[in-house]
């Protein structure tokens, strides 16, 4: 996170099968029109179907994870997705390596099956659950989020799963319980940088208990009508749109319900840089630079401006409430 690398060509090569675009696109155009979606939704699949640029590596690879479109990301976001190829090739996963090519590069090695997810502390039902149970928790939907790294870039990518809401009410929290403490794998058998001293493994983030049951906040299984890809957090991440990218834990192990503030990995780092709450505040600059605007991975070039960074990235309305009466240049 601290290393600023170019993002990859849009030519760039993996060994990989190459779907054609025209596939692609057509199992998108299959999943929305088998939808009832609304007015913003249908508009918003045509954008996406005559404006995203052909991956060049294409989704067709992984296994396809079907969802409904969520009417929730359709109020909340119209932007065109970013190409699979710069979402699954220009990562942060330091379990891998910190030089954004590497996740893809190494993390063929995360074996993902089986797959055991955790949840203890502060609930009424603890529990062990394999993947395919979490998955059956609730319905899958597609939503199309903004994701601002704290690093002045930005990507947006449609992600497959569904609220954490849905697994927090299965567990049923104590009144104790204030956080949600989620622990990522460190395995340093599959891991390579696992070990490195650059973070202290493993990864680990958290939220307040609030922010975990706001219905945005999107525990993932897939991307781009797929499974996810190991670089991006296989097989199961947060997404928690309206916060910096590192607040989206991948890989995670244990979801820990707590009455403590957990301590975060690039909180433990570099406090006084990566605060807990770490939501996007184009007003609040980190310490070495300005959060005021971001570059979308794709739209690099001489003549793309950047854009403003959207307070709270652009999800407001939705969130502010959660803030209200908190001095969010002390809580960054
Ligand atoms: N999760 C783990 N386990 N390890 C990491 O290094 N990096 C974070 C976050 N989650 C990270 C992680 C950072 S800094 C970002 S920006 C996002 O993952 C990137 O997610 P993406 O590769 O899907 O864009």
């Amino acid at each position: 996170m601290l290393i600023r690398v170019a993002p990859p060509a849009a030519s760039v090569d993996l060994p990989s099968d190459i779907t054609p675009q025209s596939a692609y696109l057509n199992r998108r155009q299959l999943i929305a029109h088998s939808v009832a979606a609304g007015v913003l939704g249908s508009g918003l699949n045509a954008a996406w179907a005559q404006a995203t640029p052909a991956p060049t590596v294409a989704p067709g690879k992984l296994t396809p994870l079907t969802s409904k479109r969520s009417a929730l990301e359709n109020a909340v976001s119209n932007d065109v997705p970013t190409a699979y190829t710069y979402a699954s090739t220009y990562n942060n996963f330091y379990e891998f390596g910190t030089d954004k090519a590497e996740p893809a590069r190494n993390a063929h090695t995360l074996k993902t099956k089986p797959w055991t997810l955790e949840i203890e502390g502060m609930v009424k039902k603890p529990m062990q659950m394999g993947l395919e149970d979490a998955m059956k928790l609730a319905a899958m939907e597609e939503r199309i989020y903004r994701m601002r790294c704290v690093e002045g870039w930005s990507m947006v990518i449609p992600w497959i799963g569904f609220s954490l809401s849905e697994l927090i009410k299965h567990v049923e929290p104590t009144s104790n319980a204030k956080f949600v403490e989620f622990v990522t794998l460190a395995d340093p058998k599959t891991m390579p940088f696992v070990g490195s001293r650059v973070l202290q493994w493993p990864y680990v983030e958290g939220l307040r208990m609030d922010e975990a049951m706001h219905p945005l906040t999107l525990l993932t299984f897939g991307m781009y009508g797929e499974i996810l890809p190991n670089q991006n957090g296989a097989p199961i991440r947060l997404n928690v749109p309206w916060k910096y990218g590192f607040k989206n834990a991948k890989s995670i192990v244990k979801i820990r319900f707590t009455d403590k503030q957990p301590a975060t990995a690039w909180n433990k780092a570099a406090s006084h840089e990566y605060g807990f709450y770490s939501n996007v505040n184009p007003n609040v600059d980190h310490p070495r630079w300005s959060q005021s605007s971001e570059r979308r991975i794709g739209e690099d070039g001489l003549f793309n401006k950047k854009r403003k960074t959207l307070m709270f990235n652009g999800y407001e309305a939705q969130v502010a409430s959660l803030y209200s009466g908190m001095d969010l240049a002390k809580n960054f």
